[in-house]
């Protein structure tokens, strides 16, 4: 079990252990208003390296690298005017941006996969604050084995990461609940590489414009390390469901009507107002929980793709997709 310092109760301590555990090319548990990462020192090879041995990475993907702020992020990055609007708008918050890598940036390739783009955040709250007390940018990728369920919560990290890192930060359960939305501007049209926790509608308000998505149907991988079977459970899982049958959990959004809701092995409700963010919030601890009922399955009622749902179904059609 890894050692878990309360953000809130212990402010000071989570930053000089954080600092000093960082400084020394070692991961920790960190976390943000998304989800749980698993941060290190993006300037430093051997701590990103540790990053993709402790997540069992099969391959190096590009890593988002976490800022203090817009001016901070300034330094490692390249800006065109419709990125610095949106970074103005929505930073802290769950938005990365893809962006030119400045020469000689400090960051190291490993972080990067070579690219010559960095993916910035600036998350919000205890992070941002222990990346200004570092004072260098923060890899971190979701803070679990690879392939699955993101954590969003301190004990999510420690069950699934516990015994190979040291240290979490513990700030309770993640405000939003799903990873940040990843955008990249290219030619002055705004490209949505992952739907994520700002919604897409947002960004276009902001922007003035629609965001240019990729086609349903193109089974191309955009972004680098967006594998198709992702945020898997031990379970199977099923969308869209309207009935249940024997050995299932039904994980539904509302009261739709269920045919066989009875036989189900667990009920469980994302938001029984309807409430899309509110199910962003639930939807990796309740796939946790389902897949720890025992159900050979678990079936999803619909889930609108307004919002944070597009987000959701995103996760939900990975979680869904054929395992390799
Ligand atoms: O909310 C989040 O974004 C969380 C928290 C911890 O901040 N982090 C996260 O990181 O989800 P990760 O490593 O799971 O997702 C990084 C993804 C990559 O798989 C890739 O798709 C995209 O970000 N990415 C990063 N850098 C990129 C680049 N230069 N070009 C294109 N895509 C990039
Ligand atoms: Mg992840």
């Amino acid at each position: 079990m890894a050692r878990h310092i309360d953000i809130l109760e212990n402010p000071e301590t989570a930053i000089a252990e954080a600092t000093t555990t960082l400084a020394e090319g070692l991961p920790i548990g960190l976390p943000t208003e998304t989800v749980y990462g698993l941060a290190a020192d993006a300037t430093n090879p051997a701590a990103i390296a540790r990053i993709y041995e402790t997540k069992g990475r099969p391959r190096f993907n590009p890593l988002i690298c976490h800022m203090s702020d817009l001016a901070m992020a300034e330094r490692y990055a390249v800006f065109d005017p419709i990125s610095r609007k949106l970074a103005e708008a929505f930073w802290p918050g769950p938005l990365t941006l893809v962006l030119p890598l400045r020469p000689e940036s400090g960051i190291h390739p490993l972080a990067t996969a070579g690219l010559d783009t960095v993916g910035i955040r600036v998350p919000q709250g205890f992070a941002g604050a222990l990346i200004r007390a570092f004072d260098r940018p923060l890899a971190a990728p979701s803070a679990n084995t690879s392939g699955k369920i993101s954590a969003t919560s301190a004990d999510h990290v420690d069950d699934d990461l516990g015994e190979r890192i040291s240290l979490i930060l513990d700030a309770g359960a993640s405000v939003v609940g799903v990873e940040s939305t990843i955008v990249k501007v290219e030619d002055g049209e705004i490209r949505l590489l992952r739907p994520g926790g700002l919604a897409a509608s947002e960004i276009e308000r902001v922007a003035g414009k629609a965001l240019k998505r990729k086609k349903k149907a193109s089974a191309a991988i955009e972004a680098p390390g967006m594998l198709a079977s992702h945020y898997a459970p031990g379970a199977a899982v099923r969308l869209d469901a309207t009935d249940i049958s024997a050995n299932e959990a039904l994980i539904r959004f509302g009261t739709p009507d269920i045919a066989g809701i009875e036989r189900a092995i667990a009920v469980l409700d994302l938001s029984p107002s309807g409430d899309l963010s509110e199910a962003a919030a639930n939807l990796f601890d309740f796939m946790k929980r389902a897949d720890a009922s025992g159900a050979v399955t678990i079936a999803f009622s619909h889930i609108p793709d307004e919002g944070l749902g597009e987000a959701i179904n995103d996760r939900l059609r990975r979680a869904a997709a054929p395992r390799e």
